[in-house]
C-alpha cells in the first residue's frame, strides 16, 4: 500500500568484525606517530565499520584508582569514555584496536551507539594509510602547567593543531565573583587532582552520549507534560 511504501525503511546497523579475531581491515606495526599503531591491510571504504574497541569496563572512579600512582608526565592511556558511568580500559582485556593513535586530520571516527564503542572509516582509505581518530582529550581546570607538553600531538598532519587535547588552546580562566572558604577549596582541588592523573580519550564521544542522555530526558519530560495536559 501507498503509506505502507512511504515508511521511511529502518537503517540497518553497521556491522563490526568480531573484535576477538583478527581484524581484516588493519594490521598492528610500529608508527612514526607514536608506538604501535594500526594501518590498513587493504583499501577500505568511506563508511566502513573497522573495529570495536573493547576492554575492561569500569567506572571513573575505578579508572581513577587504577592509574593513581602513574606519572602524570606520561600521557600513555588506553582509557575511551563511553559516558559518564563508564570507561572502556583497553589495556586490560583490550583488542587491537587500542593501537590506533590520535590524528589531527582523521580518517576515522569513534562512535558510541548502545555503550559499545565502534570505530568507523570517515573517509576512503587507502592500503598503507595509517588509522587515526581525533582523542579530543579533554581539558581540567587542575590541568599541570606543562599539559599542552605532555599531550603534544606528532601526528604530523598538515593541520597538525599541536595538541591531543581539546580545546586547542587553554581557555583563559573565568574571575571568580567571590571567594570561596579555603576548607571547599582544597576539598575541590584533591579530588580535580586525582580526576587530572590519567587523561581519557574521545571527549567528543562521550559528550554525544550526554547530549543524547539529555535530549532523551527532555523528551519524555515533554511527553509527561503533555500526558499532564
Ligand atoms: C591508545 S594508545 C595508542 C597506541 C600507542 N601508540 C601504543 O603503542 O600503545 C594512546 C597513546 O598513544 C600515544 N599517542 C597516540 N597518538 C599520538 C599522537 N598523535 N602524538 C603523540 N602521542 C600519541 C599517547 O601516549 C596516547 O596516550
Ligand atoms: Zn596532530
Amino acid at each position: 500500500m501507498a503509506t505502507k511504501a512511504k515508511k521511511k525503511a529502518k537503517k540497518a546497523p553497521k556491522l563490526a568484525p568480531d573484535p576477538y579475531q583478527p581484524n581484516p581491515w588493519y594490521v598492528v606495526r610500529n608508527s612514526k606517530v607514536h608506538g604501535k599503531g594500526c594501518f590498513a591491510r587493504q583499501d577500505i571504504p568511506k563508511g566502513t565499520r573497522i573495529a570495536e574497541y573493547v576492554g575492561d569496563r569500569i567506572t571513573w572512579d575505578e579508572a581513577d584508582t587504577r592509574y593513581e600512582g602513574y606519572d602524570v608526565n606520561d600521557n600513555h592511556t588506553f582509557l575511551f569514555i563511553v559516558d559518564r558511568k563508564t570507561v572502556i580500559d583497553g589495556g586490560v582485556g583490550g583488542n587491537d584496536a587500542r593501537y590506533i593513535n590520535h590524528s589531527c586530520g582523521e580518517n576515522c571516527s569513534s562512535t558510541v551507539e548502545k555503550g559499545r564503542v565502534y570505530i568507523d572509516a570517515n573517509q576512503f582509505i587507502k592500503k598503507g594509510e595509517e588509522l587515526g581518530y581525533d582523542y579530543q582529550i579533554g581539558r581540567d581546570k587542575n590541568d599541570p602547567e606543562n599539559v599542552d607538553e605532555i599531550y603534544a600531538c606528532r601526528c604530523g598532519a598538515p593541520k597538525c593543531r599541536g595538541t591531543m587535547l581539546w580545546p586547542a588552546k587553554r581557555p583563559k580562566p573565568k574571575k571568580r565573583k567571590k571567594a570561596k572558604s579555603v576548607a571547599a577549596k582544597s576539598a575541590g582541588k584533591k579530588k580535580s587532582a586525582k580526576k587530572a592523573g590519567k587523561k581519557t580519550v574521545a571527549k567528543k564521544a562521550a559528550k554525544k552520549a550526554a547530549k543524547k542522555v539529555a535530549r532523551k530526558s527532555a523528551k519524555k519530560a515533554a511527553k509527561r507534560a503533555a500526558a499532564r495536559g
